[in-house]
């Protein structure tokens, strides 16, 4: 079985197409077209800015992804009239499209996957109008999938045997979320955060610090550059929530206590890289602690035989190394981490996540759910 996936939920416009044979699923070929240089002047995603690059973005990934699978044959394929109503406000992506299905016939593809949600409510629509029009070029069903369960889906493209329960622990710019799995198919939220996530803070406090967007990968390289000995400054950010009684977080008062000490400071510490080492290597701790804290808690508390960490955030080496030696504090239970390409946005995970699901949607079942949560459908 053939899927093609599409994820266009926030910044990241991401194609990829993957096969299962004999239980086993692998990525056929993948691309992610990032658009961190056009928000980095913003320090944070704009959403119509982002919509505009995904319509750009869209048929040259899918372009690229099927060239490079051997799926593109030269031909043409035959339009279908709905296309034009369902792309009426993505006209970019309508007129590329239109290029595409006169340049070129695909192989024989059993399904389309694409993110309905979470996520920007204009970034979810380019993806899912165009799986849809896609669909009806194509005459293929297609299988609508959460997002938030896709972070955590990247143990399919192994062999392993997940042993429930399951703890999973999900950060990424969007959501934090520890989520308790008693079989595949059950999502029981045990704690989320309260205001911003875990990636937003990262990516505020890099704001602050003036080392571009995505401030997480910017923050970690700039701890990574903090050494003990030759600091001459002292910083000392809360751990926001982590005593609490209960497994929500908030990230917001800390991203508030950067500003604070930044603003408290004069122009040329600001300025001083041991300040920004520091601040960066506290940021990263602080986050870091709170999460594995709470994720070591819920582990405790629910008998958990499997730990999985998903989401951009958890690209972050403190924060894998931390859940390692989490883990090993317990006997037996095994913890899975996601490689970096695989935690930050992308389609493969799209498509792992649609060959474990049974929907398939014809086009007029298929919307954005901007607001969809984990333990949604
Ligand atoms: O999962 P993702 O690509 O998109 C969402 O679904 O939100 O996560 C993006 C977030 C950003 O906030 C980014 O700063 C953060 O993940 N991130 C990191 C690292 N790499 C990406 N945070 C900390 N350390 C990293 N190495
Ligand atoms: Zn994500």
């Amino acid at each position: 079985m053939i899927i093609l996936a599409v994820e266009t939920s926030c910044d990241d416009t991401g194609i990829a197409l993957l096969k299962k044979d004999k239980g086993k699923v692998e990525t056929i070929a993948s691309v992610v077209s990032s658009q961190n240089e056009v928000h980095e002047k913003w320090g944070g995603v704009y959403p119509s800015e982002a919509k505009r690059e995904h319509q750009k973005n869209l048929i040259p990934a899918l372009t690229g992804v099927l060239k490079k699978s051997n799926f593109l044959e030269e031909g043409e394929t035959p339009e279908h009239p709905e296309i034009e109503n369902i792309l009426w406000r993505e006209t970019t992506l309508l007129s590329n499209l239109k290029d595409f299905l006169k340049k070129y016939r695909v192989k024989k593809i059993d399904a389309i996957a694409v993110t309905v949600g979470p996520g920007l409510d204009p970034c979810l629509w380019v993806g899912v109008n165009f799986a849809r029009a896609f669909s009806l070029c194509l005459d293929l069903p297609i299988v609508p999938v959460n997002h938030i369960k896709a972070h955590i889906s990247f143990f399919l493209f192994s062999d392993k045997n997940v042993a429930f329960p399951v703890v999973t622990l999900i950060a990424s710019g969007g959501h934090t979320e520890l989520v308790l799995m008693k079989d595949i198919n059950s999502y029981q939220v045990l704690g989320r955060t309260r205001d911003d996530a875990a990636g937003e803070c990262f990516d505020k406090s890099a704001r602050v610090l003036g080392l571009g967007y995505p401030g997480g990968p910017k923050i970690a390289a700039e701890a990574a550059k903090f050494s003990i000995s030759n600091s001459q400054f002292s910083i000392k950010l809360p751990r926001p929530m982590k005593y609490s009684d209960d497994y929500d977080f908030s990230f917001s008062g800390l991203k508030t206590a950067v500003l604070y000490d930044y603003r408290s400071r004069d122009k040329e510490t600001q300025q001083n890289k041991e300040y920004i080492a520091l601040m960066a290597k506290e940021v990263e701790e602080s986050v870091t602690d709170v999460l594995i804290f709470k994720l070591e808690k819920a582990v405790k508390e629910h008998n958990a035989k499997t730990v999985i960490i998903g989401g951009g955030v958890t690209a972050n080496k403190t924060l894998q190394e931390k859940a390692k030696e989490m883990t090993l504090k317990f006997e037996g239970v095994e913890l899975l981490t996601p490689s970096v390409n695989l935690a930050t946005d992308n389609a493969e995970m799209i498509g792992a996540t649609a060959f474990m699901s049974k929907e398939r949607k014809n086009y007029k079942e298929v919307e954005a759910k901007p607001n969809l949560k984990i333990s949604d459908n």
